[in-house]
C-alpha cells in the first residue's frame, strides 16, 4: 500500500515527533475535506506527503530547488529551510511518482500559501497550522472553528496568525504569505459586499 511506502519513507528521513506532527495534519485534512466535500483521497495524500523535505540539510534544499529551476527568492536563499515545501512536492513526485498537479501543488502551498490557491491547498494549509499539536489556544481554536465555516477568511486569519507570531519572534516573513494573506482577505470582503448588496 502507498501510504505505508510512505510512512517507511518518513521512519528514515524524519524524526518521530515530525511524523506525529504529519499523521495530525493527516487527520485534520481528511477531516477538512470531509466537511468540504472535496475530495478525501487526494487531501489524505497531500497532507501525508507534505513535509518530507522537512530535515532536508539547506543544501540539499537549495540544490534540490536549482536543479529543478526553480526562482530562489532573496528570502528563501536567506533561510532555504522556506524550499521544504516546494522540494517536498520533488520529492512526492520522484520517489512516490505523484503526478496529480493539484496534490502537488497543496504540498508546495503548504508553508507560505498561494493567492488564489485551490481549497485542496487551503485544506493542507490550514491542517499544517492548526493541528491539535500547534497548541490550545482560545486564537486557535478560534482559527480551527473558522475552517469549518469559512475556508477563505481561515486561510486570511492564519496567515495573519502566522505573521504575527514572525513579527513577536523577530523572524524573516516571506513575502508570499503577505500575498497570500491579501488575496484572501480581499475574496472575504469582496464576497461580503454581494452579500450586502444582494440582501
Ligand atoms: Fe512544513
Ligand atoms: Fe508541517
Amino acid at each position: 500500500m502507498e501510504r505505508d511506502r510512505v510512512l517507511a519513507w518518513l521512519a528514515d528521513n524524519v524524526p518521530q515527533s515530525r511524523i506525529q506532527h504529519i499523521l495530525r495534519v493527516e487527520q485534520m485534512a481528511i477531516a477538512l475535506a470531509e466537511h468540504h466535500q472535496i475530495d478525501v483521497e487526494k487531501a489524505a495524500k497531500a497532507a501525508l506527503m507534505h513535509d518530507l523535505a522537512k530535515n532536508f540539510k539547506s543544501q540539499k534544499l537549495l540544490a534540490m530547488a536549482q536543479a529543478e529551476g526553480l526562482a530562489i527568492d532573496p528570502i528563501s536563499e536567506v533561510n532555504p529551510h522556506l524550499l521544504h515545501a516546494d522540494v517536498g512536492a520533488l520529492v512526492a513526485r520522484d520517489t512516490f511518482n505523484v503526478d496529480d498537479a493539484e496534490v502537488l501543488q497543496a504540498i508546495a502551498n503548504h508553508t507560505c500559501g498561494q493567492p488564489g490557491m485551490s481549497t485542496l491547498s487551503c485544506i493542507v494549509f490550514l491542517a499544517d497550522s492548526l493541528e491539535p499539536g500547534r497548541g490550545d489556544t482560545p486564537e486557535l481554536a478560534e482559527l480551527r472553528k473558522t475552517s469549518y465555516h469559512n475556508l477563505e477568511q481561515a486561510v486570511w486569519l492564519t496567515c495573519d496568525y502566522s505573521l504575527k507570531l514572525l513579527v513577536e519572534t523577530h523572524r524573516l516573513i516571506h513575502p508570499r504569505t503577505v500575498a497570500t494573506r491579501n488575496w484572501f482577505l480581499q475574496k472575504v470582503k469582496n464576497s461580503q459586499r454581494v452579500v450586502d448588496k444582494t440582501a
